[in-house]
């Protein structure tokens, strides 16, 4: 990887952000700039030259995408806004229909608003139970722990394969094996995880999928929902309108086309969708196994710098990504934050949309870091030199 390749990186700034969205390589600004340079057009509309041009690479990104997870159909790819949209198309167009009054949802405390939220809304709208599975002391997911809150009225099990937080990789394929065996789903919030290990929905056995483009390199306003394609048909489409509908009469007789067109009604951010194919396409050239164990270097690494600072307790120390969290003690995270930010350094502060991990944490707000490909040890270097010259912190802020 070369770091030539993000223009947004041809600047002083040091970015710790990545959880909450990635810089965007020229190659996939390029791919957008030629889009609406070249050849505009809408999608599965036109009978030209572009609008087919258009048809055939909106395609082929749902085919790179089905590759890149490891999915047996690319007709389990539905395009969407994000992995918030994503979430809620399950909850509200699948599980609305499937679930009962009294069947149980098992979460934590420790996801993200879009995989809790949801379920709470559908707790109220039709009476289903949301329950937490219970953390360990370093605030992680276990099989056991899982089958502590399991019952008979399980149905569903939806779960960040790593938090956004705590950043720790739950066992999924372990979940996965045993709440199959009785007829549980599993939900996957993998806005965190596929863009940065590998993801195999295949090998995980995972019924649905929510991720986002804009954390691994694509553009803002694109995500994915994989579901297998037995669910996916009978979800029911969130919007109705053009581009699902084979025809309607006005006898209101009607036919909606096939998945995954069904689910994508209107015209979709088609210059996202071709954006997020070539962001992919960057990934796989690096090799998400190697964006994984340099991430991992550079966690040891900024970890072993921390413990030199006075005064930082570090949250997370035994998580496997490139998520760390820390607080200086008497310092507020948004202050640290702004300190950071007067040396060009961006991380974010707060609770990160994940506001029951206090329950857990202990504490409302922290800081965050997380890493991705370009990040690096230089870039540590620096942070670790601010931080130690926190004491003027508030000398600097005010
Ligand atoms: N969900 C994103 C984050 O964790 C925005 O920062």
């Amino acid at each position: 990887m070369n770091r030539e390749d993000f223009e947004m990186l041809d600047s002083d700034l040091i970015y710790f952000d990545n959880g909450a969205t990635t810089f965007k390589p020229n190659l996939v600004i390029d791919k957008i700039v030629d889009y609406y340079t070249k050849y505009t057009a809408n999608a599965h509309r036109g009978d030209y030259d572009i609008s087919q041009k258009v048809d055939y690479e909106y395609e082929e990104t749902r085919e790179v995408v089905r590759k890149f997870i490891n999915a047996s159909s690319s007709k389990e790819i539905v395009f969407t806004k994000g992995t918030t949209e994503s979430m809620n198309m399950i909850v509200f167009s699948f599980m609305r229909y499937y679930l009962k009054k009294g069947d149980e949802v098992l979460i934590t405390k420790a996801e993200h608003a879009s995989n809790v939220l949801p379920w709470f809304e559908l707790e109220k709208e039709i009476g289903i139970k949301v329950k937490f599975i219970p953390l360990t002391d370093d605030y992680k997911v276990t099989l056991d722990n899982l089958k502590k809150v399991l019952t008979k009225k399980t149905k569903v099990v939806s779960l960040a394969y790593i938090t956004n937080v705590i950043g720790d990789i739950r066992p999924i394929k372990e979940i996965s094996e045993f709440i199959h065996k009785h007829n549980i789903l599993l939900c996957v919030d993998g806005a965190q995880s596929v863009p940065h290990i590998k993801t195999d929905v295949t090998l995980d056995d995972i019924d649905f999928l929510a991720f986002s483009s804009h954390k691994m390199l694509g553009p803002t306003g694109v995500g994915v929902l994989y579901a297998k394609k037995k669910y996916l048909e009978v979800m029911r489409p969130f919007n109705y309108g053009g581009g699902m509908n084979q025809r309607f009469e006005s006898t209101k007789e009607l036919e909606y086309k096939e998945v995954p067109l069904r689910l994508e009604a209107g015209t979709q951010n088609i210059a996202g969708v071709l954006g997020l194919k070539e962001a992919i396409l960057y990934l796989e050239k690096v090799g998400i196994e190697k964006i994984h164990e340099h991430e991992m270097n550079l966690r040891k690494y900024l970890i072993e710098r921390l413990k030199e600072v006075d005064n930082i307790t570090v949250y997370n120390e035994s998580s496997e990504s490139g998520i760390v969290i820390f607080n200086i003690d008497k310092i507020f995270a948004e202050d640290t934050s702004r300190y950071l930010n007067h040396y060009h350094i961006c991380v974010r502060a707060g609770n990160h949309c994940t506001k029951m991990v206090k329950d857990e944490l202990g504490v409302k707000n922290t800081c965050r870091i997380s890493l991705y490909l370009y990040n690096t040890k230089e870039e540590i270097d620096k942070l670790i030199e601010v931080l130690k010259n926190s004491k003027d912190i508030y000398n600097i802020i005010l």
